[in-house]
């Protein structure tokens, strides 16, 4: 890995009897997104205060930017930009005064704090709302506005824990968007999720978190490959059962293709690698007058890796 921004090593934390994390070592590289995917309870909320200087880890420490969280919590803090699980605004003042209160928290003033907050409204898509108090927001505008605060201070990484739980689609979107944004511009980003489909669309890579251990890390590609499930693309053609019989059978030849058969009028062809199965799969097909009408490649998914590697379903 190319210069890592972030190491944890082996973070332990106890809370009495309650082991809520149990050696948690990581790595992130300077540019990327990491998403901690895990189900409630697996102990992501845990591992961010950690690292962001809320908790002390009863073991393990992290270095982050090249400081300790433990010997050097507040040097961490001047690089990391922090978006809690739990709305951290003042409901009864208005948008613009809680950025600028958190703004002077980091400790800017002047003409560059009043910068700092025209530009996180404008990320947030709040300029037209800057002035209304909080209290009269949506629970997606609230969302928006608290991974604005997190932003103020230019921070070189974010940790964004499930920033997305209980909010409209639009505004799911839009901080979706936000953080593939933020990342282009090069910020790196550490986001806990337990939806997998978030997981999947943002991260460089993912590290699945269960019962406070990291089960597996990976690129989507690695985590999927473990379960060693098949892509599955499916061709809707023009042609009657004994003449889709006769194609499997003969695409079953091409080297990459595993599996080939007919179902319910449709092509059915598994493979390894669907990107590079499907050009000699349509020349062959096109070559024997087989006309393509439709074609949907299924790939497996973080919820079969998690299944997988627990025995239980991902989603609540
Ligand atoms: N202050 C605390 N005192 C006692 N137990 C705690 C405390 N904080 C967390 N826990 C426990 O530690 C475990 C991990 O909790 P944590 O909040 O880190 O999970 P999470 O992955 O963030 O879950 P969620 O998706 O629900 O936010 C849980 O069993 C939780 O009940
Ligand atoms: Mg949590």
């Amino acid at each position: 890995m190319t210069s890592p921004i972030l190491v944890a090593q082996d973070l332990h934390k106890h809370f009495g009897e309650v082991k809520a994390v149990q050696g948690v070592s990581f790595q992130i590289a300077a540019g990327e997104i990491y998403s901690l995917l895990g189900p409630n309870g697996a102990g992501k909320t845990t591992t961010i205060s950690m690292l962001t200087g809320l908790l002390t880890p009863t073991r393990g420490d992290a270095i982050i930017d090249g400081y300790s969280v433990v010997e050097d919590a507040n040097r961490v803090k001047e690089v990391i930009g922090v978006v809690p699980q739990e709305i951290a605004l003042y409901p009864s003042i208005t948008a613009r005064e809680n950025l600028s209160f958190w703004g002077k928290m980091y400790g800017l003033r002047g003409k560059t704090l009043h910068e700092r907050v025209a530009a996180a409204l404008e990320l947030a898509g709040l300029t037209e709302r800057a002035d209304d108090k909080v209290s009269t927001f949506s629970g997606g505008m609230k969302r928006r506005l608290n991974i604005a605060v997190g932003l103020l201070h230019r921070p070189k990484i974010i940790f964004m824990d499930e920033p997305t739980v209980g909010i409209d689609p639009q505004s799911r979107r839009r901080i979706l968007d936000t953080v593939k944004q933020l990342n282009a511009q090069g910020m790196t980003v550490l986001y806990t999720t337990h939806y997998m489909e978030e997981a999947e669309e943002l991260s460089h890579r993912i590290g699945i978190i269960d019962h406070g251990k990291l089960i597996a890390q990976g690129t989507l590609t690695e985590l999927t490959r473990r379960v060693g499930e098949l892509d599955t693309v499916q061709l809707y053609v023009d042609s009657g059962e004994h003449a889709i019989e006769a194609c499997a059978a003969s695409l079953r030849k091409l080297p990459g293709v595993d599996k080939a058969f007919g179902e319910n009028g449709h092509l059915i062809v598994q493979t390894p690698e669907a990107n590079a199965v499907l050009p000699p799969v349509i020349a062959h097909l096109t070559q024997a007058g087989v006309a393509i009408k439709s074609l949907r490649i299924q790939e497996p998914d973080l919820e079969a890796v998690f299944l997988h590697l627990t025995g239980r379903a991902l989603r609540d």
